[in-house]
């Protein structure tokens, strides 16, 4: 689970959390498949083909990196979603009770083309591409997973935000009638809300996936369609969008409403900043034995820096 503050850790039971050293135990660093390839063959193999496969087929690879892949059952398996339970392991358990069928997207907020859309809709005019990036929980464990998708900003042109756009925000699927198992207790302020300034919205490394390992998303990953912004702590990387919204002010966040202190808005990742609880210097890539150094930005540094240029990165945004 994210490392909760005491405030909130208190209220929760026991069996909410699967400890770590259980979760390695079980896997004992297994051998990732190692090249993509493989991966992919053992990606195919292992789940059923789904009506949007075709979209996942000869992906155009962009802004890859050359690192081995995490493997398949672990990206898919340890996974932190808190409406789907708040262990590592829950997310995958449950994620049944996440229904992505009927789904549609609502838009609103300073763009001259607001609307709500299905999901047919969302998805059909866009040209998917493969992502292999590293991905770096703020809770100092990482991957590396191939998404497949496209990029965030040929999705918000569409509804062509106007000069007040700042900042987009967005949220996951809540139905207070019917929440999904996690939502049931107030772990966080639901629905999880998320947001990014326009221009780190917009820039191409910037990404709505709806695929994994070139197959559709599964549940626990935020099916039916998720962000992924590479340079910042996973909890920016929100799952399940039901809305997207265009505001003038930075908008609240859930991680950020919840714990400012040690969550910010920005999260951009930072070995040189601690948490306020434990070090950011280095992490541990899962299913390797020792830890490695966390890469300014996650090793974007040369593409995103400059979105930062007049600010202070030594503070805990
Ligand atoms: N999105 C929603 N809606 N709910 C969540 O609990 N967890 C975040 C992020 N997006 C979360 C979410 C956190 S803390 C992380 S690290 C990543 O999802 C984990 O993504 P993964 O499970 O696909 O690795």
């Amino acid at each position: 689970m994210l490392i909760l503050p005491s405030s909130v850790r208190n209220n929760l039971k026991d069996n909410d959390v699967t400890p770590e050293s259980l979760f390695y135990s079980r896997r004992k660093f297994i051998k990732s498949a190692g090249l993509l390839g493989s991966a992919l063959i053992y990606s195919r193999n292992s789940y059923s083909s789904q009506a949007n496969s075709a979209k996942f087929a000869n992906l155009a690879q962009t802004h890859n990196i050359k690192e081995e892949l995490t493997p398949f059952h672990d990206v898919t398996h340890y996974n932190n979603f808190y409406e789907l339970g708040t262990g590592k392991a829950d997310p995958a358990a449950n994620a049944r009770a996440l229904q992505t069928s009927p789904w549609s997207i609502e838009v609103t907020g300073h763009c001259n083309k607001p609307g709500k859309l299905i999901l047919e809709d969302i998805l059909k005019p866009h040209t998917y591409e493969e992502r292999i990036y590293r991905f770096r929980c703020v809770e100092a464990w990482s991957m590396v997973i191939p998404w497949a998708g496209f990029p965030l900003s040929s999705l918000l042109k569409r509804f062509e935000p106007t000069s007040k756009a700042k900042y987009v925000a967005f949220e996951t699927i809540y139905d207070k009638k019917n929440p999904l198992p996690g939502q049931k207790r107030p772990t966080i302020r639901w629905p999880y809300r998320e947001g990014l300034r326009i221009d780190e919205a917009m820039h191409p490394l910037t990404f709505m996936a709806t695929g994994i390992y070139g197959k559709p998303l599964l549940n626990q990953n935020g099916a039916p369609l998720r962000l992924v912004v590479p340079w910042k702590y996973g909890f920016k990387s929100i799952k399940s969008i039901v809305k997207i919204s265009f505001t003038e002010k930075q908008p609240p966040t859930s991680w950020n409403t919840l714990a400012s202190r040690e969550y910010g808005f920005y999260s951009n990742v930072n070995p040189e900043v601690s948490h306020p609880r434990w070090s950011q210097a280095r992490e541990r890539r899962i299913g390797e034995l020792f830890k490695r150094k966390t890469l300014m930005f996650n090793g974007y540094e040369e593409q995103v820096a400059s979105l930062y240029s007049g600010m202070n990165l030594k503070k805990y945004y």
